[in-house]
């Protein structure tokens, strides 16, 4: 397979259209409707109204010379309160979007879980809930013999990470739950979820690429003191080690382990469920944004930084990359997201001269070359985003698209970082 050039969205992002044909509410629905959880108020009712504009919006992606469009599914549109059989009236939406896609010469990679979970599920338990894991397979299967006829790639979650953490620990995300040791079983259940819907889809016997997409960074310490160090393993372990170890080697560190003991935490772990969880991925999705530099207080953050205060490292990309590459050795990447959000200025005519964003992606870009040239198995790069977009708890003020959206008359404009990355990818292709 040559290098993918992509870009990436996720449904609760960008589709809108909350309600329409037989969609049911989803974690996020509720959570945006909880006062204060996120700015602004914001809720993904509207977001781009990609579900009415998407033959529009797969035109402007061919625009962009892309090969590849990472995308995700809504779990409560193709199988409302994640039980029972499929939506029929869900499901075609997907099965437009593949259809116009492949007519435009773009190959779909699909999502299947970028967070929106059906509200019922959350109620019966949520992701702490082992029988979560179990519905998650089925709901993948369904999804699988609709559109695996026509879709090459096949990732199981999103940044399991971000739902555990975010979701059950921190609350700053749906369902805003805030339990440490249930955002630890959430993170067995998440990976249990992984394998055993990667384990059927694989029995459908198909000629796919299945893998799973984590958020990756290298943590730094601030300085050499042994705290500083005690806190980067600490943090290694938890975003990095504890994911890629079940998935690759069949097991969790014991550092990890023991540094969940000490906060009352648990991973449940049954007979059996580490050999689901590591049977062999085709590919890996990095979504890659920052590096983090970790004294024993907590996260230092200086030098340049994006409009959202996130660390501008570059080089720290290529060291993950080469990192994964030799701990986890034999493992096809792809960086599936990486982008940043800017204080963009739209001129009167819409258009944004994104230079910052310009040379972000530049920057990365670079770095994923020289990952490949030092060895490391990296077989695409997709920027996230496509379109400015919901950006969680943060509502729509941040912006992170190539594609300026315009929210009260959906206009999309496409900005300095589009052109400048259909551009880029023509000299790749060309061979420069
Ligand atoms: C990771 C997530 O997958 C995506 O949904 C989010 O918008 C970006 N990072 C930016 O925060």
């Amino acid at each position: 397979m040559s290098f993918r050039w992509g870009v990436a969205t996720s449904a609760y992002q960008i589709e809108g259209s909350t309600t329409a044909d037989g969609r049911t509410p989803s974690i996020w629905d509720t959570f945006c409707r909880t006062p204060g959880a996120v700015a602004n108020g914001d809720t993904g009712e509207a977001a781009c109204d990609h579900y009415r504009r998407m033959p529009e919006d797969v035109a402007l992606l061919a625009e962009l010379g892309v090969d590849t469009y990472r995308f995700s599914i809504s779990w409560p549109r193709v199988q409302p309160r994640g039980l029972g059989p499929v939506n029929p009236r869900g499901i075609a939406f997907y099965d437009r979007l593949v259809d116009e896609l492949l007519a435009r010469g773009i190959d779909p990679w699909i999502t299947l879980y970028h967070w929106d979970l059906p509200q019922e599920l959350e109620d019966a338990g949520g992701w702490p809930h082992r029988d979560t894991a179990y519905r998650f397979a089925d709901y993948a299967t369904l999804v699988f013999d609709r559109l695996a006829d026509r879709v090459p790639v096949w990732t199981t979650l999103n940044e399991p990470w971000c739902t555990a953490v975010y979701g059950y620990a921190d609350g700053i995300h749906a369902p805003g739950r805030r339990d440490f040791p249930a955002a630890v079983r959430a993170v067995h259940h998440l990976l249990l979820g992984h394998g055993l819907a990667a384990g059927l889809m694989r029995g459908r016997g198909r000629d796919v690429q299945i893998g799973i997409t984590l958020n990756l960074g290298q943590a730094r310490p601030a300085t050499d003191s042994p705290a500083d160090r005690d806190a980067t393993r600490r943090a290694d372990g938890l975003g990095v080690r504890m994911f890629l170890d079940p998935l690759v080697h069949g097991r969790y560190p014991d550092d990890v382990v023991a540094d969940l003991a000490g906060r009352g935490a648990v991973l449940p772990v049954r007979e059996g469920d580490l050999e689901l969880i590591s049977a062999p991925l085709d590919v890996l999705g990095v979504n890659y944004y920052f590096d983090a530099t970790l004294s024993a207080g907590g996260e230092v953050r200086t030098g340049p930084l994006t409009g959202m205060g996130w660390p501008i490292t570059p080089e720290g990309c290529a060291d993950l990359l080469l990192r994964i590459g030799r701990d986890y050795p034999g493992l096809p990447m792809v960086v599936t997201e990486n982008g940043a959000a800017f204080d963009d200025v739209a001129g009167d005519d819409g258009f944004v001269h994104d230079e910052d964003r310009v040379a972000f992606l530049a920057a990365h870009v670079a770095a994923v070359r020289l990952a490949r040239e030092k060895g490391a198995d990296v077989r695409g790069y997709f920027a996230w985003s496509f379109l400015d977009n919901f950006e969680w708890g943060h509502g729509y003020g941040p912006r992170f698209g190539l594609v300026r959206v315009d929210y009260p008359t959906q206009r999309r404009i496409p900005k300095q970082s589009a052109i400048w990355y259909r551009e880029t990818i023509k000299s790749y292709r060309d061979g420069s």
